[in-house]
């Protein structure tokens, strides 16, 4: 981030391939992730658990944060785990060929066909989240004599945030088993008292876009506080910690995120110290990174089109895209940064603001947007740092066809999922019948 390639035409070179290109070959706007980062991301989190060598791990992607049958594959090639919180999530996983062993399954309202779909594919674990989910479990295992390995999500009170993380000392939130209130000890005794779901453990997940280590340590120790009792009266240790994802990204050059080894360190250093404590053995340790292997890896192409200068104020810049395959800037004021990049050699010289071509005052993908003065409509604009939560969050305002997704490595451009046409548009549509005049 930050060191861009540029080829000798000023065009933006990513996965050794000229963006400009790619714009003409596949259209705007257009996802593009380069793959060797997504490798070198999944590279780092294995490098930082293997200096560990006590420790049993497991790194699950978080597929929430993008999903297609090619990402899935990637994801399995490289022999990680996967975590989905839905049936469409889990049919994808499956119909990418992943192991159902390797998928975990989540969610705060999973529906009765979605757990048979789990149970029928046999997924890993599935993560329960609340008590009517632990009793339908319980009933469809009991029907289909069928056991199933679970965890427990639990809410430790501890909130990251971007910068800080806080207590909050109780836990208002609509996810997981609330720890100072009874709830988590409760549905730890259903679990033991049940013949066919099998606790394997506790997961939590305190936060997205963290940049500190300190509310994975507060997390975890809050969580061993209750499992002096748990152990104790229960007689229950939990083989499998997980302590969720959440791990921060570059959007701009105002985010500084940590190399992984440092939360990685933070996480084990933690649970052996609370499990020495307490003589509690060690649990194998699971994260659950969407953002930090997909986010940097992705940009979007857009073709710039009309401006508007408003003298003395600002000039829009308007793209064939917006809000509706990026929903993270008007949804949480998220900021991205941009580069011209068919004139991606000359000096940022112009704050414009990059609008969306969506029927909506706050579709504005960037407010401030650094490009070059000559950077104008038939320009290529690239986004940076869109690959999570963009195309998985996309959608069809103002029926906006959904954009294509290029995977690009060593020069390589293909296609993993095609641009939606108009046709796909309608495709579901079902249109009122034409009544026949009947006179009688
Ligand atoms: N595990 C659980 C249980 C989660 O709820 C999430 C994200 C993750 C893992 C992955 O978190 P990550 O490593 O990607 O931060 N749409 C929002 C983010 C929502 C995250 C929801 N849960 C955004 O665009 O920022």
């Amino acid at each position: 981030f930050g060191t861009q390639i540029v080829n000798n035409e000023g065009h933006l070179m990513i996965g050794g391939c000229d963006t400009v290109d790619l714009a003409n070959e596949f259209g705007t706007p257009l996802y593009i992730y380069d793959t060797a980062l997504i490798k070198e991301k999944i590279e780092e989190f294995k490098a930082a658990f293997s200096r560990h060598k006590e420790i049993d791990w497991q790194i699950a992607y978080a597929s929430k944060a993008f999903s297609t049958l090619a990402m899935v594959q990637l994801i399995d090639e490289a022999g990680l785990a996967l975590d989905v919180v839905s049936g469409g999530e889990l049919y994808t996983a499956l119909h990418a060929g992943m192991p159902a062993s390797r998928i975990h399954f989540h969610g705060n309202n999973k529906s009765d066909s979605e757990l048979r779909l789990a149970l029928d594919a046999a997924v890993g674990a599935i993560v329960v989240d609340n008590f009517y989910e632990l009793d339908r479990l319980n009933q469809l295992c009991a029907e289909r004599r069928q056991s199933m390995d679970i965890l427990l999500r639990v809410t430790p009170g501890v909130e990251a945030h971007t910068h800080e993380f806080i207590m909050t000392g109780h836990d208002d939130t609509k996810f997981g088993f609330n720890l100072d209130n009874g709830m988590a000890e409760q549905a730890i005794r259903l679990a033991l008292e049940s013949s066919y779901l099998i606790l394997k453990g506790l997961h939590c997940h305190i936060g997205s876009q963290i940049f500190e280590t300190e509310g994975f340590a507060e997390a975890i120790r809050t969580i061993y506080k209750y499992l002096d009792r748990w152990s104790a009266q229960l007689g229950f240790s939990p083989r499998i910690l997980n302590v969720g994802g959440g791990f921060g990204i570059h959007y701009t050059e105002l985010d500084h995120p940590l190399p992984i080894a440092d939360y990685i360190d933070t996480i084990v250093a933690t649970v052996r110290e609370e499990c020495d404590n307490r003589a509690l053995p060690l649990p194998a340790i699971w994260v659950e990174p969407g953002r930090s292997l997909v986010g940097e890896a992705g940009t979007t192409l857009y073709t710039a089109g009309a401006t508007k200068e408003i003298p003395g104020t600002r000039t829009y810049l308007s793209v064939d895209g917006g809000m509706a395959d990026n929903i993270r800037p008007s949804l949480y004021q998220a900021d991205y940064q941009a580069i011209c990049a068919s004139r991606a050699n000359l000096p940022a010289d112009k704050i414009l603001a990059i609008a969306g071509k969506c029927c909506e005052t706050g579709d504005i993908l960037i407010k401030q947007a650094h490009l070059p003065a000559g950077c104008t409509s038939g320009d290529i604009l690239a986004v940076l740092s869109t690959g999570a939560y963009g195309y998985s969050m996309a959608s069809h305002y103002n029926r906006l066809p959904a954009p294509a997704v290029v995977f690009v490595e060593d020069g390589d451009a293909s296609l993993v999922v095609r641009r939606e046409t108009y046709a796909d548009i309608i495709r579901l549509d079902v249109p009122l019948q034409v009544k026949t005049h009947n006179d009688n």
